[in-house]
């Protein structure tokens, strides 16, 4: 069965039938990857476009690809690359499309997914743009928490961090909206809240939500979701020194929730490296689901799956 769109830009455009498809694709596409992988996309490339660091979002789209028998052509680093020159996201596209079938990229630029995928001539997969979404990170969250928690619906998230810059829990929050009794607790200092746009989102899709700058307030979630202060959407450095580490997960804290704990990784302090020998701990296999996930979309949008 195929998706009912050609590019994916914002979790926004998924409704409860596709998220429920791409689950059961991504489960399908983690027994073919227990089996070593197979050549369902033997004879495809995949280009993939990254203007902003990346190391598991690219990595598990190539391995994707790869495992999936397809083949894929890489530009990543701004040195390297046409934006650099001054190229628009819209020519590079143009260009790229001929190129290769499928296209996943990252840019800096909040909005330039959209403008990239509307000149493509081929699937087009946003894996971050800026501040903006990050809706793969949002199906591979989405599949982790059903995998650790054996359903999504009535579950209460806690997501704590940079909720402002953090584009992984924008997009989450999108698909949260397509399941039933939902709890969000937001856990962030002042300057760095929850954008209205979204906290209107969980008003229109009735998720009832608290705000708060008490760590302690998360402690009796099913999910506890810590992001990474977005350090490189920062003007001011002193500001980001003084916001970076206002909550740091440590064992004692994590020990005491029954929390399923989360994270898109990468950390930087806000977990402390003793919480991940205990069992709900599960940032790594989250990480580890990106493969599954991606190779779910991949060939769904190029309408082999
Ligand atoms: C996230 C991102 O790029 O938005 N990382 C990722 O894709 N795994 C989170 C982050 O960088 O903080």
């Amino acid at each position: 069965m195929p998706l009912p769109f050609k590019h994916l830009v914002s979790t926004r455009q998924l409704t409860r039938k596709d998220t429920d498809l791409i689950m059961s694709v991504s489960a399908d596409m983690e027994q073919v990857l227990k089996k070593g992988g197979s050549d369902l996309l033997k004879g495809k490339i995949l280009a993939s476009l990254f203007y902003e660091p990346s190391t598991r979002t690219r990595l598990s789209f190539e391995t994707a690809m790869l495992r999936l028998g397809g083949t894929k052509v890489t530009a990543d680093g701004l040195q390297f690359s046409s934006l650099y020159k001054g190229e628009s996201v819209e020519d590079t596209m143009v260009v790229a499309s001929q190129y290769a079938d499928i296209i996943c990229m990252r840019h800096p630029e909040q909005g330039s997914a959209e403008r990239a995928a509307k000149v493509s001539s081929v699937p087009f997969i946003n894996a971050g743009d800026g501040p903006g979404q990050h809706p793969t990170q949002a199906l591979l969250d989405l599949y982790t928490i059903q995998k650790e928690r054996k359903k999504v619906d009535g579950l209460r998230i806690a997501m704590v961090g940079d909720l402002k810059f953090g584009r992984t829990v924008h997009s989450l929050s999108y698909l949260l909206g397509l399941y039933k009794d939902i709890h969000c607790t937001l856990v962030s200092p002042k300057e760095l809240t929850m954008p209205e746009k979204v906290t209107s989102y969980y008003k229109e899709k009735g998720i009832s939500f608290t705000e708060t700058d008490d760590l302690e307030d998360a402690l009796k979630a099913d999910v506890l979701y810590v992001t990474r202060v977005q350090k490189e959407r920062f003007d001011d450095p002193k500001e980001y020194e003084r916001l970076k580490l206002k909550y740091i997960v440590r064992k004692e804290f994590a020990e005491k929730t029954k929390a399923t704990i989360m994270h898109p990784l990468p950390r930087v302090g806000e977990i402390t490296n003793d919480v991940d020998v205990l069992p709900n701990a599960a940032y790594f296999r989250q990480a580890g689901n990106g493969i599954a996930v991606r190779m779910a979309l991949v060939a769904m949008l190029l309408g082999k799956a």
